[in-house]
């Protein structure tokens, strides 16, 4: 019988896991039962428990239940400890569940894989919500010259840079408090999904600069187009979606697929349906 895994969203329908991990699991010369789960909003942890009583060993968890997930979880990881939120659900031999999240290092190896040196390099982040929390450890363990975190509630990147700060240089304040020019821009606001840009600066890119979508589409978002015509070259976050399910294929079956091939396929299905 194969291998029962799922990811759990609300809404869900939408979700590329699917398509990716059976592209991983194809790789590896076998076949998984990785199913899209709707859990109602009121019963995550019991959707979880039927999971798993019905043979499911794993799961990805996303939009809304990543905190929940954490909270459930027997056991999590240190980055997960920190990031407040888990996006892989483990059953472990003994039947308890361990949480872990692999958002940040897929961003992290996804910027690798583009060749963007994060090491030396300075880092503006825009937004802090809980997508940007769940990868300020990665990205502050690759030694960055400086981050800063703005956002349009500016307190809010102000205690997020606190929490994170024994990690290294990082501190918050609103959009106006942007000084600096930077190496890399990471949009991490959810300002994309309704096609709206963060109040930015024209300047704010070095020669070279990459801007950095963690948002993706079948066309630029609204900030790579912008930041393209400023200079900068635009990345989206379709290969950190890749990557951070590689990480959990990995966590749950401990083998690494080989990523390029499935970002390649997905980016072609992704533009031409
Ligand atoms: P997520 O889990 O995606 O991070 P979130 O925790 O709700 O979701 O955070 C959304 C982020 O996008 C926040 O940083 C939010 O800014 P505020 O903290 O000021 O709300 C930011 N955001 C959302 N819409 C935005 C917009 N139109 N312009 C700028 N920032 C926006």
């Amino acid at each position: 019988m194969s291998e029962r895994y799922c990811v759990f969203g609300h809404p869900i329908s939408h979700s590329r896991s699917p398509w990716i991990h059976a592209a991983f699991a194809d790789q590896c010369g076998m076949t998984i039962d990785y199913t899209a789960i709707e859990a109602p909003l009121d019963d995550f942890a019991g959707t979880w428990r039927s999971f798993i009583a019905t043979g499911g060993i794993g799961a990805n968890v996303t939009v809304p239940f990543k905190e929940e997930a954490f909270r459930l979880a027997d056991a999590s990881s240190a980055r997960a400890q920190r990031a407040g939120a888990v996006n892989t659900l483990l059953l472990t031999d003994e039947g308890t569940t361990y949480g872990d999240t692999t958002d940040g290092v897929g961003l992290v190896r996804d910027l690798e894989q583009h060749d963007v040196m994060l090491t030396g390099a300075r880092v503006l982040i825009l937004g802090a919500g809980g997508a940007v929390r769940g990868i300020l450890e990665p990205l502050l363990d690759a030694h960055p010259a400086s981050v800063f975190i703005a956002n349009r509630t500016a307190v809010k990147a102000a205690a997020l840079a606190r929490d994170f700060r024994d990690l290294g240089g990082v501190e918050g304040g609103g959009f106006n408090d942007i000084r600096a020019t930077y190496d890399v821009v990471i949009n991490g606001t959810s300002a994309s999904l309704a096609g709206d840009l963060p109040p930015l600066r024209d300047d704010l890119f070095t020669s070279g600069a990459t801007a950095y979508d963690m948002m993706y589409g079948a066309e630029p978002t609204v900030f790579l187009a912008w930041a393209q015509k400023r200079g900068a070259h635009p990345v989206d976050g379709l290969g950190m979606l890749v990557e951070q399910a590689a990480e959990s294929y990995y966590l749950w079956r401990g083998e690494r697929p080989d990523t390029t091939r499935v970002l390649e396929a997905l980016r072609f299905k992704l533009v031409h349906g």
